[in-house]
């Protein structure tokens, strides 16, 4: 499944059969819960969509957060991740506060300026199609909402990975904030919280320039 072709970009979409690694203990290592929330700093009553969601390890610790304060949307694009995510959800004592959404093709079935806050967490390098689709992202935050891009950076010449994707599938934190930009969002630093990956916050601010 790693390896098809979808008009003539690679397909880096994580293998579901490697679930067992998204839920891996030593993952808050590179990427604490505590670290997530200060990244999003999500507020009680938000609409927050985690797109790319896997079993949810970016999602529950803001669902905890607000103790189920909110609205959460759980977006992938993978039917077997999702039924993770739901086995997950239903185990979790806050799971019913969660809405699983199943994407397809860049289609992403949530409502134009609804979400106060989109997290793309360890998913913005399996991304195809991106000026496209994040101009689609850009039209699902209302105006002053926010898109936080969690991602791992690319290995320094020598550094042997230790977690996170191959060294071919990352990409330089400039390269993303460019592609953001194009698509016409405003992108501010972010304070680092992550050893390992880079925080880009960005607003859907500017107007895209196509
Ligand atoms: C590396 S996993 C990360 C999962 C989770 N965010 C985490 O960090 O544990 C990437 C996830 O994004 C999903 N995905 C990849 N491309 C996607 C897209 N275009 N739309 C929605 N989900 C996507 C994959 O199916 C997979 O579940």
């Amino acid at each position: 499944m790693s390896h098809h072709e979808h008009d003539h970009e690679p397909d880096r979409r994580f293998d579901p059969e490697h679930v067992a690694r998204l839920d891996a203990p030593e993952r808050a290592l590179s990427i604490p819960p505590a670290a997530i929330v200060a990244a999003v700093a999500p507020r009680p009553g938000e609409a927050i969509a985690d797109l790319g969601v896997g079993t949810g390890y970016f999602l529950w610790p803001l669902v905890e957060a607000l103790a189920g304060e909110g609205r959460f949307y759980a977006v992938d694009s993978s039917p077997v991740m999702l039924d993770h995510l739901r086995a997950r959800a239903a185990a979790h004592p806050l799971g019913a506060r969660v809405t699983p959404v199943l994407s397809s093709d860049g289609q992403v079935p949530l409502e134009e300026g609804s979400l106060d806050a989109l997290v793309l967490g360890s998913v913005y390098h399996e991304l195809t199609q991106r000026p496209a689709f994040l101009r689609s992202l850009r039209r699902l935050l209302r105006a002053e909402g926010r898109l936080l891009v969690i991602d791992w950076r690319p290995l320094a010449e020598g550094e042997e990975r230790v977690a996170g994707p191959p060294a071919d599938h990352r990409l330089a934190e400039a390269q993303v904030r460019a592609e953001l930009e194009e698509a016409g969002f405003a992108v501010a630093s972010h304070p680092e919280h992550f050893a390992s990956l880079y925080t880009l916050l960005a607003r859907p601010g500017a107007r895209p320039r196509s």
